[in-house]
């Protein structure tokens, strides 16, 4: 049963790393009808001077402290991909709307549990693939709907990190096609409108022999057919030694639309100057992203990415890494219709 909202709604936000602190300073400061109350993260040593910065009144230790908290109207989870599961389904049992960090979850029958739990108790559940609201991407995905270059043919997406994540992170992280293709696999569905059917992916280890440890990959070039023939290529990279690397380009039967990095989004590595990454490059879209889901929550509306999309990009990413583990192109409905993941 999902609750009666206050207003401004009451938000808990759990972890303070990258992306916490990113929605946290947000509430605290640019988003209209919401704001934080209460913030958990067992590992941050100075979460109680973040947290009085930002005017949130309260820390916790432990996130069920905050999903038990009886004046909260929504969390945000900005915690590890691995422990986003036990705190989706704490909190929809609890009826708080919940915004969390991409990818929901790494496998799909927990992915399908979180979908029936939270349509069951009419919990909202918005995943942050903010791409979408990005307001470049925003355009062309207008552009595309709206029909001015005709039928798409072809899709080209390079996504490049500008920073190495610390050893930690990438055990948790689901790998490469996980953490990062996945928002391409969601923004590709996203732009043109029609689902994936195929992926035939190659990856290498050429960045960091950090990656090998793990089973994971820092190069990776993705071959994507989408329904009604449309293909796709996705290139991802680890570390771009210039900058954070965010292009599309998508060629139709009419032409051709193209978005470029912004002019600032990309530096000399040699400058010594702070490399914009995903924080700079997509600072607006988190700030519009946090508030189309308070809007949603204010008007009693389903926020506009939800378990669905989320499924429909971890189905993709799951093909993705067999299809580099067994060296063939692998059809989205393999995966859908296996008992593996
Ligand atoms: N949308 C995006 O562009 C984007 C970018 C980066 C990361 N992410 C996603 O955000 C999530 C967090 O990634 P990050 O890069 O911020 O990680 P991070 O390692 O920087 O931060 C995670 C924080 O969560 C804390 N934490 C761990 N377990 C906790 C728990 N049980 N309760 C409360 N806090 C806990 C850790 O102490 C840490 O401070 C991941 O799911 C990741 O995939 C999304």
């Amino acid at each position: 049963m999902s609750r009666r909202a206050t207003h401004p709604l009451r938000f808990g936000i759990l972890g303070a790393g990258r992306m916490g602190r990113v929605h946290a300073e947000h509430l605290a400061r640019h988003i209209e009808g919401a704001h934080a109350v209460v913030w958990a993260d067992p590992t941050e040593p100075d979460l109680a001077g973040l947290a009085r910065g930002l005017g949130i009144e309260r820390i916790a230790d432990h996130w069920r402290e905050v999903v038990d908290s009886d004046d909260l109207d929504a969390i945000v989870i900005a915690t590890p991909t691995d422990t986003h599961y036990d705190i989706v389904m704490a909190a929809s049992r609890r009826g708080l709307a919940i915004f969390c960090e991409k990818p929901l979850d790494l496998r799909l029958p927990r992915l399908r549990e979180i979908q029936a739990d939270v349509e069951r108790r009419h919990v909202k559940l918005m995943v942050a693939f903010q791409r979408r609201f990005d307001p470049a991407f925003a355009t062309l995905h207008r552009d595309l709907a709206a029909g001015r270059i005709g039928r798409p043919h072809t899709l080209r997406i390079v996504s490049r990190d500008s920073r190495l994540p610390p050893e930690s992170f990438i055990p948790r992280s689901g790998g490469i096609f996980m953490d990062m293709t996945v928002h391409d696999f969601d923004m590709s569905r996203f732009l043109l409108n029609r689902e994936i059917e195929e992926v035939y992916a190659r990856a290498s280890r050429l960045v960091d022999p950090m990656f090998e440890r793990h089973g994971d990959w820092d190069t990776t070039v993705v071959s994507v057919r989408f329904a009604g023939g449309v293909l796709g290529v996705i290139e991802n990279g680890r570390l771009a030694s210039y900058g954070y690397d965010q292009r599309v380009e998508v060629f139709g039967s009419g032409g051709m639309l193209t978005v470029e990095n912004p002019p600032h989004a990309l530096t000399s590595g040699a400058t010594g100057e702070a490399v914009p990454f995903f924080a700079e490059r997509y600072a607006e879209a988190y700030r519009i992203e946090m508030q189309a889901f308070v809007d949603a929550l204010l008007a009693g509306a389903l926020p506009p990415v939800g378990v669905v999309e989320s499924i429909r990009a971890v189905e993709a990413s799951l093909a993705a890494a067999r299809s580099v583990a067994e060296g063939r192109p692998v059809a989205i409905d393999e995966i859908r219709s296996s008992t593996q993941f």
